[in-house]
């Protein structure tokens, strides 16, 4: 008997939802979205079409902080990380510091069935050009005058407003198979080199049993290995909010700044964070939902 899928996705975290246009305009974004990937879950396509569909979608609209509109480094360069991961293979693959490329979910995509999995920057350009994937500038007229204003003050804020703006998909498709997919700009003026949480299992991690993509400061998801950690817990037993609840109580007690959204194997959602808002929104069989307000 076929399950009954389950959707959430993200377009990141933040203190405001004025820092991503507003409550609509965002919700529009990510119920577009919900409204194109769910129905191929219905008609039977696998978690992983779902995830790198809704990660191509959120990739291109530049309200978000990945492919189009992405942030830029210190040294005004885009370079993005993206990861996918097959929880019932148990299969991580990824793209760290990608330059020149739409839709970097497609690298990662495309390392599923190689034996080489993650490629860091020279690595994902050979990669690119095997694959035969036309260059592209991913650079908009908002996220350069961001770079420039802060120029001025060379650099002294930690990250760019958008920043938090992460995208991440995970499905549930109809033979119970789970996938997580995350996709950034990085955290934006951070130095050359930098790797970001989403294309590790810290930001992005499934297993048969369940998925997790998460968003906000690489660093602290890293410190807390969060994806992989609530992965574990519920592999281990636990349910999947009690994973959540306890991962989130941790984070809350060294001040993280993160969100995380989160599937099971059974079906259930959830999600945590310890910023204001989560830009998260989800199908959960019976409508849309989601996490703005
Ligand atoms: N979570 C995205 C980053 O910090 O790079």
């Amino acid at each position: 008997m076929a399950i009954q899928p389950k959707l959430i996705i993200h377009g990141g975290a933040g203190s405001t939802v004025e820092s991503k246009g507003g409550l609509e305009p965002v919700r529009q974004s990510l119920y577009a979205v919900i409204n194109t990937v769910y129905p191929m879950l219905l008609n039977g396509e696998s978690a992983i079409a779902a995830v790198v569909k809704g990660c191509e979608l959120l990739e291109n609209d530049p309200r978000f902080n990945a492919g189009t509109g992405s942030v830029l480094q210190s040294d005004g360069q885009i370079r993005m990380s993206a990861s996918i991961m097959d929880g019932d293979r148990q299969s991580f693959s990824g793209v760290i510091n990608t330059a020149r490329v739409k839709n970097p979910i497609y690298l990662a995509q495309a390392l599923q069935t190689s034996d080489d999995r993650v490629l860091s920057d020279q690595g994902s350009v050979e990669l690119i050009r095997e694959l035969g994937i036309p260059v592209f500038n991913p650079l908009t007229d908002e996220r350069l005058y961001e770079w420039i204003e802060e120029r001025k003050t060379n650099f002294s804020r930690k990250m760019a407003d958008v920043a938090m703006g992460t995208i991440g998909v995970v499905a549930l498709d109809q033979n119970g198979h789970l996938c997580a997919g995350t996709s950034t700009g990085g955290r934006g003026f951070e130095r050359i080199g930098r790797v970001s949480d989403s294309a590790m299992p810290a930001g992005n991690y499934a297993t048969a049993n369940a998925a997790v993509s998460c968003t906000g400061v690489g660093e602290d998801i890293i410190d807390e290995c969060v994806a992989a950690k609530i992965v574990v817990r519920v592999t281990d037993g636990m349910s999947l909010q009690a994973a959540v609840d306890k991962s989130f109580a941790e984070a809350f007690s060294r001040n993280r700044d993160f969100g995380a959204i989160c599937l099971d194997a059974s079906g259930a959602i959830a999600w945590g964070k310890t910023t204001s808002v989560l830009f998260a929104a989800y199908h959960d069989g019976s409508g849309i939902g989601d996490t703005l307000i």
